[in-house]
């Protein structure tokens, strides 16, 4: 059964700014090393950081967190596999909570905004 899904719209100016202005502790408290990887390997970074900034957000709403203290953003990670087809890795108190669902993640690009869907399924269903 599907648990939930969650989508998220950015721009991609505001995750510009925040790298900018804050830079590597924004990066740091955001994203993993891999994901800090792969974004500063492509020609247009800022989309690939904004991005994968929507993925975590998406995941959130999938998953109903809110921002109480129960979501941390390095607990959700997003790798690509070698098509570049997205996927989430979720690590920490998360990691028990999703034993066995199965995540899907989609997201795309565009000049100023980008955009990604999460959906989790259970178990067994
Ligand atoms: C996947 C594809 C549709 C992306 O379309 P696009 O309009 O260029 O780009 P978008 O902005 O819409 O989407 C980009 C995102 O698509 C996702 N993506 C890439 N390859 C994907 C795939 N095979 N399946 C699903 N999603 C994919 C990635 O998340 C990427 O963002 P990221 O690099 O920040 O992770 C296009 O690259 C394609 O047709 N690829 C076919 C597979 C392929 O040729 N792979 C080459 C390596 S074997």
């Amino acid at each position: 059964m599907v648990r939930g899904i969650g989508v998220d719209i950015i721009e991609i100016s505001r995750i510009r700014r925040s790298i900018e202005t804050i830079g590597e502790p924004f990066l740091r408290k955001v994203y993993t090393s891999s994901e800090i990887a792969y974004c500063n390997a492509k020609a247009d970074r800022f989309q690939h950081f904004a991005v994968r900034f929507a993925a975590k957000e998406a995941f959130s709403k999938a998953l109903s967190l809110g921002w109480r203290g129960e979501f941390r953003w390095k607990d959700v990670e997003v790798t690509n596999d070698p098509s570049g087809q997205p996927h989430l890795t979720v690590h920490g108190s998360l990691r028990d909570r999703l034993a066995g669902a199965t995540l899907m993640l989609s997201m795309s690009h565009a000049d100023e905004n980008v955009v990604a869907m999460v959906l989790i399924e259970d178990a067994g269903t």
